[in-house]
């Protein structure tokens, strides 16, 4: 069978990683590279260390609005699919490079094959629910990574081809944790002791865009003592520096650029808490048993909230204050997966 795989942000790089090394035993795969991202510690780095094949295609879209950057994608995405003809078209998660490309394949009725289908905040102000619920509602297969996904599809009338998998950011974190402790000296370079720092990641538009909700985090920062390590995210640098606010005068705040996955994963790891508003970063918080604080109003990841392994603060400042400061003993459960997602997929589209 011959698969095309549409990629174009960080955490689609990283899902791509486990799901390409399975897929590739038995079919062919291309991958299209959108280039929604394009910095090298944003794309290349991903590539280079979990050993995903180079992209065959790559379109340069770059950043733009969500028109023009969707739009763009969408155009030379057909043209490969007609020239190339895959039995399936393969896309994850939610941005725009996976309402690119799911768009494109069902309107040339290519089943478009969903991994990490189902997953809602029920706030269709987040751009990327709007991109979920478009391309769940094309596709022909739907691998969901946990139940509360499969019934929200449910919900929506979706019961073809649905199938819990498991979440394959799990299978990621399983195959590299180890490779990350050994390998990564992220701890010796910035000077970091393993549970005496907090890790910080905050990108999401709903907080990034409204210069009110990021002066609030950035207030609740300026009140947490403890050391906070911060890989920023272009987004978040180039609105700051756009709203005039500036990082240096927040105490015992290390801002560093983005760093590449292993040394993510042992900063996680080794952190006492993570405060973040990503959809990954909550769930690897999860994997690796580290307490988190997701700044956001909704978190798609409900599992993750139970026994306050997760606690949702939204952007007021005291209360993020407080999660930080609390202290949790949360009791973890395997509602992932068992680390064998994309084994799964692949078996499920042989049948
Ligand atoms: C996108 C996804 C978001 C996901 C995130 C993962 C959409 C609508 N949003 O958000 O769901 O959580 O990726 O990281 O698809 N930029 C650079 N260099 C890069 C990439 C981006 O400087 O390599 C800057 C540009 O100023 C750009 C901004 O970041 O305008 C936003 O990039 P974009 O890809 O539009 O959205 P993300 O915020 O990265
Ligand atoms: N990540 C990384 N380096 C960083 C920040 C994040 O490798 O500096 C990884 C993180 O471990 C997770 C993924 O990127 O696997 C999450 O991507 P992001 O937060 O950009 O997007 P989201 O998950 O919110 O869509």
């Amino acid at each position: 069978m011959k698969f095309i795989t549409v990629l174009g942000a960080r955490p689609q790089f990283i899902k791509a990683a486990p799901v390409s090394r399975e897929l590739r035993k038995e079919h062919e795969e291309l991958i299209i590279h959108t280039g929604q991202h394009y910095d090298a510690n944003m794309s290349d780095i991903f590539f280079e260390e979990l050993h995903i094949p180079k992209p065959d295609f790559h379109l340069g879209v770059g950043s733009g609005s969500h028109g023009k950057q969707t739009g763009d994608m969408l155009a030379q995405i057909e043209e490969i699919l007609l020239a190339e003809k895959p039995d399936y078209l393969l896309v994850y998660g939610d941005t725009n490079s996976t309402l690119a490309g799911a768009l494109a394949a069902a309107k040339l009725h290519i089943p478009v094959v969903h991994i990490e289908a189902g997953l809602r905040s029920f706030n269709k102000k987040m751009p990327e629910e709007i991109n979920r619920i478009m391309t769940d509602h094309v596709s022909e297969y739907l691998f969901c990574p946990t139940d509360t996904a499969i019934e929200n599809l449910t919900n929506e009338n979706i019961t073809h081809n649905v199938i819990n998998v498991g979440d394959v950011m799990y299978d990621a974190v399983v195959y590299n944790k180890k490779l990350a402790n050994e390998g990564s000296e992220i701890l010796t370079k910035h000077g970091l002791e393993s549970k005496q720092y907090h890790l910080i990641t905050i990108h999401r538009a709903e907080n990034t865009d409204d210069e009110q909700k990021i002066n609030n985090i950035l207030e609740a920062f300026n009140k947490i003592d403890e050391l906070k390590v911060w890989p920023i995210h272009p987004r978040t640098k180039h609105k700051l520096e756009s709203y005039g606010l500036k990082l240096d005068e927040i105490p015992n705040l290390k801002v560093i650029e983005p760093v590449g996955y292993l040394d993510m994963l042992t900063l996680e790891s080794n952190a006492k808490k993570i405060i973040t508003d990503s959809g990954g970063v909550q769930k690897e918080a999860y994997f690796m048993e580290v307490p988190c604080v997701t700044v956001r109003e909704q978190t798609e990841w409900v599992e993750t909230l139970e026994g306050e392994a997760n606690i949702l603060v939204g952007t007021d400042v005291n209360k993020i204050i407080e999660a930080v400061n609390k202290e949790v003993s949360p009791s973890y459960k395997l509602v992932f997966g068992d680390g064998n997602a994309s084994r799964k997929i692949v078996e499920a589209i042989r049948k």
